[in-house]
């Protein structure tokens, strides 16, 4: 399952980035407006960094301006992915932009239904929001089993992209039931870097190796040593 980061903080992506694990981000226009920069400037330093997909969502609501501003998002890089919402407009601009050859994500899907007419009209991905299905109450991990089903039924190519993922096991879920691809905030992906046991061993080997006074070696003792030995 690719890993996205759901961020446009640009040192929360470089963060990831320099892990290596990150496989790609997603920005929503609320994520966009949490960072005090200007969107050109700010998009520009986050595909500087990400060579992965960088999903862009469109504002308009009308086909047409969706359309425009498709265009002008998927001119800055090959790798951008323009995010158009889950209405009958945006599955016009979608039919258009796959014709056209610019990927697509339809954002702000939360049934199996949205998810087939999004995949018809010919989107690269599909955003299941499963956090918010959540808090109003469903089971909103259950809605990515039946797309996937769906999908698989049909073959279909559009990749499943969960998103609104609010902790680790929603990621756990995901992989499980073969998600494409999950995007998550940068608190989860932390989460998901450790664990409680992993810092009580490595606090339990650090403190066993100071009190036994032990020190590595000088780099030029060791390389001599190993040279001794190659010699033998
Ligand atoms: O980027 C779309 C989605 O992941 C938003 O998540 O937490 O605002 O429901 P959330």
């Amino acid at each position: 399952m690719k890993i996205f980061l759901d961020s446009a903080n640009v040192a929360s992506i470089k963060t990831f980035a320099d892990m290596g694990i990150l496989d790609g981000v997603t920005t929503n226009p609320t994520l966009i407006a949490k960072e005090s920069q200007g969107f050109l400037e700010l998009v520009g330093e986050i595909l500087r960094i990400v060579t992965g997909p960088v999903n862009l969502e469109v504002v308009s609501q009308n086909t047409e301006g969706m359309l425009h501003e498709a265009h002008d998002l998927a001119a800055l890089a090959p790798n951008v992915v323009v995010k158009v919402p889950m209405t009958s407009e945006g599955l016009v601009a979608v039919r258009k932009l796959h014709k056209e050859g610019i990927k697509t994500n339809v954002t702000l899907v939360f049934s199996p239904n949205q998810a087939l007419l999004a995949a018809k009209a010919g989107a690269g991905y599909v955003s299941p929001f499963i956090g918010r299905l959540d808090d109003v109450g469903h089971v909103g991990m259950s809605v990515v089993e039946e797309i996937l089903q769906i999908y698989r039924n049909y073959d279909i190519e559009t990749q499943v992209l969960v998103a609104s993922i609010r902790h680790p096991i929603h990621v756990v879920e995901a992989a499980k039931l073969g998600a494409h691809v999950a995007t998550m905030p940068s608190d989860v992906l932390e989460k998901m870097v450790k664990h409680p046991l992993t810092d009580i061993g490595l606090k339990r080997f650090l403190d066993d190796w100071s009190k036994a006074g032990l020190k590595l070696p000088e780099r030029r003792t060791l390389e001599a040593k190993t040279r001794g030995l190659a010699g033998n």
